[in-house]
């Protein structure tokens, strides 16, 4: 009984900015929250000021993303997956697994976790929640599906906004396929936010989140993470258009176009050979 009413909701890159607030939210709200995040001082302390448990994993290593959707089988039930780990690179660099970083860590990785937790998703007819951005409109727009991981003209721009636009890609790729077993996938874009983002980034983007200038351009990461909960509680096909991708509450107009679901198709065949040896 103590249990009726709540979800179990999983938020990866819960130690920090939009998903600590989102899950600071969800727990006032009665939720269970379980938080992922990479470094353990910080996820800790998140955890235990909320009082939920936590787990560790650094996106840019693979075989802990393997080890995490092996805790994260290990509950009842996942009622929601929120996939908000992520942020920019500043220049071109492969992970200890082959893949350029900013693709492995805002995509791959998260596409790794949802396969691997896929039955306890579809039991629990699960919402899964990507964090994605303007970014993949701003810098993201003639992203070549040929060449996710951006080997030909790569930019760290390009690189952030076409990862961010693989999110949504991702997104409706995993609702045509498994959203009849009872998955929600949905993404939304969090404005843009006074959180740690861009530390690991570009001198452009520090100057605009980690100056006095960033309250000229930013809101606060509990105003943001409103359009992550508004998600994570609500009733898909009511709340939401499972498939798609909000700007808060309005879907948001994709400069990409992809009208016959191709480009989504190959980008889900693009990571699945990728990953071969983990799935
Ligand atoms: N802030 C914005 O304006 C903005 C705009 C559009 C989209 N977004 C997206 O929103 C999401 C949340 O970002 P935020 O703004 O809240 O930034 P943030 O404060 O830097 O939080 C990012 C979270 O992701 C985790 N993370 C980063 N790299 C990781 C890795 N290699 N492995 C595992 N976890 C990792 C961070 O862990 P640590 O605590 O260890 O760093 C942190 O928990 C990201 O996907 C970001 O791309 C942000």
């Amino acid at each position: 009984m103590e249990n009726e009413g709540k979800k179990t909701i999983v938020i990866t890159g819960g130690s920090d900015g939009i998903g600590a607030a989102a899950a600071r939210a969800l727990v006032k709200a009665g939720q269970n929250v379980i938080l992922v995040g990479r470094n353990p001082e910080k996820t800790k302390r998140t955890a235990d000021e909320l009082g939920c448990p936590f787990h560790l994993a650094d996106y840019a290593k693979l075989s802990d993303v393997v080890r995490l959707a092996g805790e994260l089988n290990a509950y009842e039930r996942i009622d929601v997956l929120a996939n908000n780990a992520g942020g920019a690179q500043n220049e071109r660099k492969l992970t200890e697994n082959g893949f350029e970083r900013t693709f492995q860590i805002n995509l791959l990785a998260q596409f790794l976790l949802t396969r691997l937790l896929l039955d306890k998703l579809a039991a629990s007819n699960a919402t899964v929640i990507q964090t994605a951005s303007i970014a993949a409109n701003l810098f993201g727009s003639d992203f070549d599906p040929a060449d996710p991981e951006s080997e030909n003209d790569y930019t760290p721009f390009r690189a952030y906004g076409r990862a961010k636009l693989c999110d949504i890609l991702f997104t409706r790729e995993l609702q045509r396929r498994y959203g009849e077993t009872g998955i929600n996938a949905v993404a939304f874009e969090p404005g843009v936010v006074r959180t740690n983002f861009g530390s690991e980034s570009t001198a452009f983007v520090n100057f605009c989140y980690h100056t006095p200038l960033k309250y000229l351009f930013t809101i606060s990461p509990e105003k943001s993470a409103r359009r992550l909960t508004r998600l994570a509680l609500g009733t898909p096909a009511v709340d939401f258009v499972p498939g798609e991708v909000y700007s808060y509450k309005k879907p948001l107009k994709l400069k990409f176009r992809d009208p016959d679901g191709s480009a989504a198709a190959s980008l889900w065949s693009a990571c699945e050979s990728r990953l071969a040896a983990f799935l």
